[in-house]
């Protein structure tokens, strides 16, 4: 039988937003994360303290996490990719941390300038610190089945990683497919080897819809017991570092799926969709999200 319920992690503002070319205002994306709050999200990636070279368009992350309404119950996450960051994370008082490797040398270097193991002995300080202030640790693992720059990608290296990533004490370890060339049944083989060296009720699939594939890819997550899942409102993003990738699968589609699947969320989707059409509207286009254009044309 499929999962009874699942925790939906909304990334939209982090994920979705940090590759869009033009200026989003801090107030849009705080507008973004409190619509997104009252839906009832357990758990939002509202920041990013990484280098605003790298990316500039989280470099009003400090501001945003000053702007917004705190909801009881939810997380709000950031990604942190060294001490300077979690510094910055720490002021801002972030609830949670995201660590983010990769399970592909090439995709290392050209995401956060090192390679794997190089990132790992930094995650290491970073980890300690938020262990020391009694934040959550999340780790994400980018490229799990496969990258744009070396192509594929073995599922024993997958398993090294989140190996790696549980020693540094990470609560919840995120299996990503950055560039969205995955399909179920591989997904399924990969989940199977990290849940051997992970717990599953704290693996996440984070799944990108480049090639149509994401939510087929998150069923048959389901099906291996997979109970925790990252979307993003209208479909925004891409990966700056990873060339041509679409967003993640969208929020309103996976809502939808669940809905009818009879698997509880938790989560207000008639806010959700309003959300999904409040960014969209601001970024000046329609959104990605396919049951969200069909309830919002109603
Ligand atoms: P580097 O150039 O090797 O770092 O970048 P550095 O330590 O030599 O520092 C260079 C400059 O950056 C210095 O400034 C530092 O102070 C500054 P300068 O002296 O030149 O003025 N700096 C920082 N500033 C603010 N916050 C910081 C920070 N760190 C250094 N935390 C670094 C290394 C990791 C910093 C860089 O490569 C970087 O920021 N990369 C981030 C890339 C990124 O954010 N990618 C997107 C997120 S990953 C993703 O989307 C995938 C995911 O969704 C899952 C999936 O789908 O796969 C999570
Ligand atoms: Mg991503």
């Amino acid at each position: 039988p499929l999962p009874a319920s699942v925790k939906i992690i909304e990334v939209g503002p982090r994920d979705g937003l940090q590759n869009e070319p033009q200026t989003i205002s801090a107030e849009t994306k705080i507008e973004l994360v409190n619509r997104l709050s009252q839906a009832g999200f357990a758990n939002v990636e509202a920041a990013s303290f990484v280098s605003p070279k790298w990316v500039p368009q989280m470099a009003t992350s400090s501001e945003v996490m000053a702007g917004i309404t705190r909801r009881p119950g939810t997380l709000y996450s950031a990604l942190v990719p060294n001490m300077k960051g979690f510094e910055a994370a720490l002021a801002a008082g972030v609830d949670e941390v995201v660590i983010f490797a990769a399970a592909s040398e090439a995709f290392s270097q050209k995401n956060i300038n090192c390679s794997i193991a190089e990132s790992i002995a930094r995650f290491r300080d970073v980890a300690q610190a938020a262990k020391q202030h009694n934040l959550r640790l999340r780790g994400a693992l980018s490229c799990a089945f496969g990258c744009p720059y070396q192509g594929e990608v073995t599922a024993d290296s997958v398993a090294d990683v989140v190996r790696q990533l549980r020693e540094l004490g990470c609560d919840e370890i995120d299996i990503a497919d950055t560039i969205g060339v995955a399909t179920p049944r591989h997904v399924q083989t990969v989940m199977q080897r990290a849940i051997e060296e992970f717990p599953i009720d704290r693996l996440s699939g984070h799944f990108h819809d480049t090639y149509g594939q994401a939510l087929a890819n998150i069923y048959a997550s389901l099906e291996v017991g997979i109970t925790i899942y990252h979307a993003s409102v209208a479909g925004l993003g891409g990966c700056p570092y990873a060339k041509g990738a679409t967003g993640n699968v969208a929020t309103e589609d996976v809502l939808y799926m669940m809905q009818g699947l009879g698997i509880e969320t938790g989560i207000d989707f008639d806010i959700v969709v309003d959300a999904g059409q409040f960014i969209s509207e601001q970024l000046g286009r329609k959104a990605v999200s396919r049951a969200g254009n069909a309830i919002a044309a109603k």
